[in-house]
């Protein structure tokens, strides 16, 4: 990413506006918040610190000095909210609870911060006159359906809380967009991966777990036979897909748009590759049973972001598997401390 407004055209549309990401200090969000601050864009990130340590921010901050504002609180708080949208023109709605298995052991709480968390910010976005709402809505609204590849005309089917509640931010983004002309748009993400996702705790994505656990030296858990597929996408291409979303010219009215690699790979595959890129080929997997919650199979057409949006993807799978391994190893030459692992999720 990056650029300056001669070489990359977002620079000319994000440069000096004001944008706020809620869930900044996040995985995704992080990468986006540095994407922005890049272009030339006064960032503000609404961020409770409820599943980040908050030094990715801390660390822009230092660099990017006064383009960068921290308001450290949840987006269920007005006051807070508030705050953090004041003159805001594009916001970029992204702090949520991230996690299926986390969902199904608490999904009132999953429910409060993902659906009514985004009534909160549809709401702020609507009394600050925002020009646009960007919504990071998930895969997992497809659910159960066994056609592949995922159209977002298909009838959403989601089989968790977390499928479910992300699916109801979305019904809030498009009531919003039509009832009150916040121009929204919803992302559909499928499986994000990159650096700086966490891999050591037992909600970790897979791709982080499986690195910081063969790292490791332990047999990280696939739960299932192994042969259920993802769309693995790096990181890069949807940090690409929201700033397009967010400079786009035209109403998206709320539409909901799948933002992926557009291939589809086994979780066995991933496993063998993750594997080779950190020299311990050969390694066998511990097997468990599939989780609650868990899809078989999930694989996007990308065709309607690549005509809305212009999307293509900027970065393939190998690349960004091989760029998170080394981020990873970097990590832990640098601070010495080895990453607990061993429990994946899919
Ligand atoms: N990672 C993926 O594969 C993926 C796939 C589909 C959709 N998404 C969506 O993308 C978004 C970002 O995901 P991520 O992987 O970066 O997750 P993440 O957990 O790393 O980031 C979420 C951020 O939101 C913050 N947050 C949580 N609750 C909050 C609250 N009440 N108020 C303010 N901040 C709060 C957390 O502290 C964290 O920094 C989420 O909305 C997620 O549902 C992610």
């Amino acid at each position: 990413m990056g650029g300056s407004e001669s070489t990359n055209p977002l620079g000319g549309f994000y440069g000096q506006r004001r944008v706020v990401v809620t869930g900044g200090a996040g995985f995704i969000g992080g990468h986006l918040v540095e994407a922005l601050l890049l272009l030339g864009a006064r960032v503000t990130v609404l961020d409770d610190l409820s599943n980040s340590d908050g030094s990715h921010v801390t660390m822009l901050a230092e660099s990017y000095g006064g383009q960068l504002r921290f308001v450290y609180g949840s987006i269920l708080d007005p006051v807070a909210l508030g705050e953090a949208m004041v003159g805001s023109e594009v916001v970029f709605h992204l702090a949520a609870m991230n996690s299926v298995p986390r969902s199904i052991e608490e999904p009132d709480r999953t429910f409060e911060v993902n659906a009514t968390g985004t009534v909160r910010v549809a709401e702020a976005s609507r009394r600050s006159g925002t020009r646009r709402l960007v919504y990071a809505a998930s895969s997992s609204a497809y659910g159960d359906d066994p056609v592949l590849p995922k159209v977002e005309s298909m009838l959403p089917r989601p089989v968790s809380p977390y499928g479910a509640s992300k699916l109801a931010g979305e019904s809030v983004v498009r009531a919003w967009s039509r009832s009150y002309g916040v121009s929204g748009i919803s992302l559909r993400l499928f499986n994000v991966f990159g650096p700086r996702q966490r891999g050591d705790d037992a909600y970790s994505a897979v791709v982080s777990a499986f690195i910081s656990g063969l790292l490791s030296g332990t047999r990280p858990t696939i739960y299932g036979d192994g042969t259920q597929t993802r769309d693995f996408t790096p990181v890069a291409n949807v940090v690409h897909a929201m700033l397009l979303a967010g400079a786009l010219g035209s109403d998206p009215d709320g539409q909901v748009v799948n933002v992926a690699l557009g291939r589809r790979t086994s979780v066995r595959w991933l496993f063998d590759a993750v594997a080779r890129l950190v020299g311990r080929e050969g390694v066998e997997p511990r097997m468990a049973p599939a989780r609650r919650g868990d899809v078989e199979h999930s694989g996007a057409d990308i065709t309607v972001s690549e005509k809305l949006l212009g999307f293509k993807p900027i970065k393939g799978l190998e690349e960004g598997l091989a760029e998170t391994v080394s981020w990873v190893m970097k990590q832990r030459e640098e601070f010495d401390s080895p990453v607990a692992g061993g429990v994946t999720e899919v």
